[in-house]
């Protein structure tokens, strides 16, 4: 087993600067990537059990059922690349099918990364594990030495794609590309249309976990920034929007009220917005032509349920 972790916390977002910088836009909105502190780690977690959320469940039994087909169609790999690995929980099975020499992960949350991946490499004899402490969806350009000649997979599962607009998306398919290497595959999960009532459903779950996860970003903003938000005048308002083929999940003020962040201070007016979150849904064809814009050919694909995955080569 070899074991390496690089950090670099320069690369990483300034949660300050985006925040003002949210709050002072028409509509008010915050990155969904911030969603994601201890507390909002451990709430997404509970998401993924809730009788509502499918979708984490459903790419696993979809992986789990398909595995071999999906190794088939893969091929040989020296090298298996997960970028927003978080626990690094999916890509065991992956390396239980595949036997890649090596193994890097990404993720902007650096420490539990290097503890997830280290506790990994022990439990694969012969991997050698790199954990990369970045943001990845800003700047690979670091990741480069860190990543091993030969066959390379990215591998992106979870549908966290659907969280970037179609700009973003595309922009951050083709750095893929980059991560891959001219023969490198990308190995990528995402929810597909589906019922819209079902879609309500899974992010206004009846526990009321989805509304905490959301609430929790004011939470966060209290904590980190000195902020005074007051979570109990704001509503969590999770819809799916069928002309843009999203989730949309606000924060909707339930009074006329001023909050303080960082010494400046936002209105919110009574009924108004801030916007947390995207989450995109895709039919097949659809993200074969987002792909393919970012100059990746479809390979092979499986669907199980409302969720898909698709292979994909260098064009
Ligand atoms: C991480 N991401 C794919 C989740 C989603 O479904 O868009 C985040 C989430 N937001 C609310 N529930 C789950």
């Amino acid at each position: 087993m070899s074991f390496t972790f690089k950090d670099f916390p320069a690369d990483r977002d300034d949660l300050r600067a985006d925040v003002l910088n949210g709050l002072a836009s028409s509509p008010k909105s915050i990155p969904p990537k911030y969603f994601y502190d201890e507390a909002g780690c451990r709430l997404f977690e509970a998401i993924c059990a809730q009788p509502e959320y499918a979708l984490t469940r459903t790419e696993r039994a979809l992986m789990a059922s398909r595995l071999p087909d999906i190794a088939a169609a893969i091929g040989p790999v020296d090298c298996i690349v997960e970028p927003g690995a978080g626990d690094c929980a999916k890509v065991r099975l992956l390396l239980d099918a595949l036997h890649p020499a090596h193994l890097v992960v990404l993720d902007i949350a650096g420490d539990p990364l290097a503890t997830a991946a280290e506790a990994l490499s022990r439990d694969y004899a012969g991997l050698a594990v790199t954990a990369l402490g970045m943001d990845f969806v800003h700047d690979l350009e670091a990741a480069a030495p860190h990543l091993p000649a030969g066959r390379r997979l990215v591998y992106y599962p979870g549908s966290s794609i659907g969280n970037f607009p179609p700009d973003a998306a595309t922009a951050l398919l083709t750095r893929f590309r980059q991560l891959a290497g001219a023969e490198g595959q990308l190995l990528i999960g995402f929810d597909l249309k589906k019922d819209p009532q079902r879609l309500h459903r899974a992010y206004n779950d009846a526990a009321g976990i989805t509304a905490a996860f959301n609430l929790n970003l004011l939470e966060r903003l209290n904590r980190e920034l000195g902020a005074d938000f007051d979570p109990s005048r704001f509503s969590h308002y999770a819809f799916y929007n069928p002309v843009a083929g999203r989730i949309e999940m606000h924060l909707v003020s339930l009074a006329g009220q001023d909050v303080s962040v960082t010494g400046r201070r936002f209105h919110f007016a009574l009924g108004e917005t801030l916007h947390t979150e995207h989450s995109y849904k895709f039919r097949r064809d659809e993200f074969s032509a987002l792909a393919n814009s970012a100059g990746w050919q479809l390979a092979g694909e499986w669907e199980h349920d409302g969720f898909a995955v698709q292979l994909y080569g260098s064009r």
